[in-house]
């Protein structure tokens, strides 16, 4: 990759791997896009994990959500990521993963905070038409942490959503021209091309 292109994606991988470690950081909530029948789903995740050697970033997820069935369905997706702060917005598109009740979720569900495990816990499907409002967190735990042994029941529940990429957009917003380059990733090379802003 030419030096300018390989500063770029440095760039975006910094970004990310950044991300990861600030919570503040504002690409550690992205828009993740489905595909549902012939409709485009989109809806705000959390970054959980980023992988510069193997293309991908991850986002945890509750099994009995509706896009967990799309992406069954379907495995296609895209990501959106925007800092207002740099003015760049970086589009990932291409498959997911998901992994369920196996090593890395196990391993995983124990780096997950005993307040975020009550997610999981709820008695409804995320999605699902109630008859009137409930905050779908148990009500034994609804204000307060639940032991290892309660939140077994969120485990069952809980997946982690692994999105492999093969393209990325990048746009840099600048006065005096925008910055717009694509990165076609293969199995052991990244192609990139500069693309209309
Ligand atoms: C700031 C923020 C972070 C969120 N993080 C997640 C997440 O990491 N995983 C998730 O499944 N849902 C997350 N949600 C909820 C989703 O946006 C969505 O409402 C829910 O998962 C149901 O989506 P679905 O019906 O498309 O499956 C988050 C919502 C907000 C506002």
């Amino acid at each position: 990759m030419e030096k300018e292109f390989q500063n770029i994606y440095d760039e975006i991988v910094d970004l990310m791997e950044n991300a990861i470690s600030e919570s503040a950081h504002p690409y550690r909530t992205f828009s993740l896009a489905s595909v549902d029948e012939k409709s485009p789903k989109v809806r705000t995740v959390v970054l959980r994990d980023f992988s510069k050697k193997n293309n991908y970033f991850e986002f945890h997820s509750d099994i009995r959500s509706p896009k967990l069935a799309e992406l069954k369905n379907n495995n296609n997706f895209s990501a959106l990521f925007y800092s207002s702060q740099t003015k760049v917005q970086i589009r990932f598109n291409g498959k997911t993963k998901v992994f369920y009740d196996c090593s890395e979720t196990k391993k995983r569900w124990n780096q997950v905070t005993p307040s975020s495990k009550r997610c999981y816990m709820g008695p409804y499907s995320p999605s699902e038409s109630l008859s009137e409002y409930h905050p779908n967190i148990p009500e034994s735990v609804q204000f307060k942490n639940p032991s290892d042994k309660e939140s077994l029941i969120g485990y069952k529940n809980f997946v982690i959503v692994r999105c492999y990429f093969d393209k990325v957009d990048y746009l840099k917003l600048k006065y005096s021209g925008h910055f717009r380059c694509n990165f076609m990733l293969s199995d052991s090379k990244i192609d990139a091309e500069w693309i209309a802003p």
